[in-house]
């Protein structure tokens, strides 16, 4: 805080306010909510460490799901619609068309919410085991003047309702599940044959040593008292809440039948991925999309002097655009690069970690994403 010694005030600079009392800007006060709610059940995660038992995220203090939301909302909302979904193949043409979403483990639905907000024709059917926070959802869903669109059910992620859905989304939810690969499984069976998974995660290296900084520091204190005890606390035998990282979530995704794993984004507290159930260059989807840009392609050729020759000798008219300089980039190329279409990648890149290899059947497509590392 500053102080004005001429008029007595305590005041925020614009950057104070911004960082600590804007619920948009990054809220890192947040942070102490959810710690100080979760430090409220010390006595039981001490316990639990002593006897192997767990606790549940529906046993702890309200101020972890409302301290959870406030902390990882703001992020949604800058990174969300702005990158993430143009960072996948395809999905912000479907939510503009009128895609079906499903959130699933959307706690108090802010992800489902910022959805419907920026895709008005997006219908979004929100999921989470835990009752208070979907009541929560309810609320804000209602506040937000998108109750007509999206509607909250309590379900696990292994049993949520419907099928046929363009984009299922999880956001920071799988890795405090203790059955990830049900609930991958279901995912999957969820969606249309064309349909994407966005995938967000915490950011976490597969390398234990890298994750000691000050967001990994930050998340393994979270991961200790929040992720693992719920995932024990859950069937199905995972516990992946400390800095699951790409090889666990990637092995996760891949037994689950899944056919295409991507890194498709990331920021300091985010990794982001693009799942799809059939690899790509066989969906209908891409194709299509693979036609399109063969066309487009046929229909612009490079501007070679021997293409410009013969557009001049069909009478198309040759650019008048002085010839680019070398160097120097056009606002096309200066957009970070992203294949459209990668096309049949490799089908397995080896992890650093060393899960176990997926089946041949289920092996999954992997390309590597953006390089940018945690601070
Ligand atoms: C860290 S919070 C994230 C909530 C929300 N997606 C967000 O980003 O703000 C994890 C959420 O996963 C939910 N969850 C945990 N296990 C689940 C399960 N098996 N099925 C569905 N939701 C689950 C919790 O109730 C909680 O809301």
């Amino acid at each position: 805080m500053s102080y004005q010694p001429t008029t007595g005030e305590f005041f925020m600079t614009e950057e104070q306010a911004f960082c600590l009392a804007d619920p948009n800007g990054p809220n890192f006060s947040a942070v102490f909510l959810v710690g100080l709610g979760y430090l409220r059940a010390e006595p039981r995660i001490t316990e639990a460490f002593r006897t192997g038992a767990a606790l549940g995220w529906h046993e702890h203090d309200e101020d972890v799901f409302v301290g959870g939301d406030a902390f990882f909302r703001p992020g949604y909302v800058a990174e969300l619609v702005p990158n993430w979904i143009p960072a996948l193949n395809g999905v912000h043409e479907k939510l503009t068309a009128g895609a079906r979403v499903a959130d699933v483990g959307c706690g108090l639905g802010s992800s489902s919410v910022l959805i419907a907000e920026a895709y008005p024709r997006a219908t979004v059917v929100g999921s989470d085991y835990h009752p208070e926070s979907i009541e929560r959802a309810h609320k804000r869903a209602a506040e937000s003047g998108v109750a007509d669109r999206v509607r909250f059910e309590v379900a696990t992620a292994q049993t949520f309702t419907g099928t046929g859905y363009d984009l299922v989304t999880t956001f920071d939810a799988l890795h405090d599940m203790g059955d990830p690969v049900g609930a991958a499984r279901h995912v999957r069976e969820a969606l249309a044959p064309h349909g994407t998974w966005l995938l967000v995660e915490p950011y976490a290296s597969d390398v234990v040593e890298e994750n000691f900084n000050p967001v990994g520091r930050l998340y393994y204190a979270g991961s200790t008292f929040l992720c693992v005890p719920n995932g024990l606390s859950q069937p199905g035998g995972y516990a992946l809440g400390a800095q699951a990282g790409e090889a666990a979530i990637r092995d996760v995704v891949s037994r689950a039948g899944f056919r295409r794993f991507r890194r498709a984004a990331q920021t300091p507290f985010n990794l982001v991925f693009e799942i799809r159930p059939q690899p790509c260059g066989l969906t209908a989807h891409c194709l299509s999309r693979s036609a399109t840009l063969a066309d487009e392609r046929r229909r612009s050729p490079p501007a070679s002097p021997r293409a410009r020759a013969g557009r001049a000798q069909t009478g198309r008219r040759s650019s008048t655009r002085s010839p680019r300089r070398p160097g120097r980039r056009t606002r096309r190329s200066a957009r970070p690069t992203r294949p459209i279409h990668p096309g049949p990648a490799p089908l397995w890149s080896p992890p650093t970690a060393s899960p176990p290899r997926p089946s041949r059947e289920h092996q999954v497509v992997f390309d590597s994403g953006p390089t940018r590392r945690p601070p």
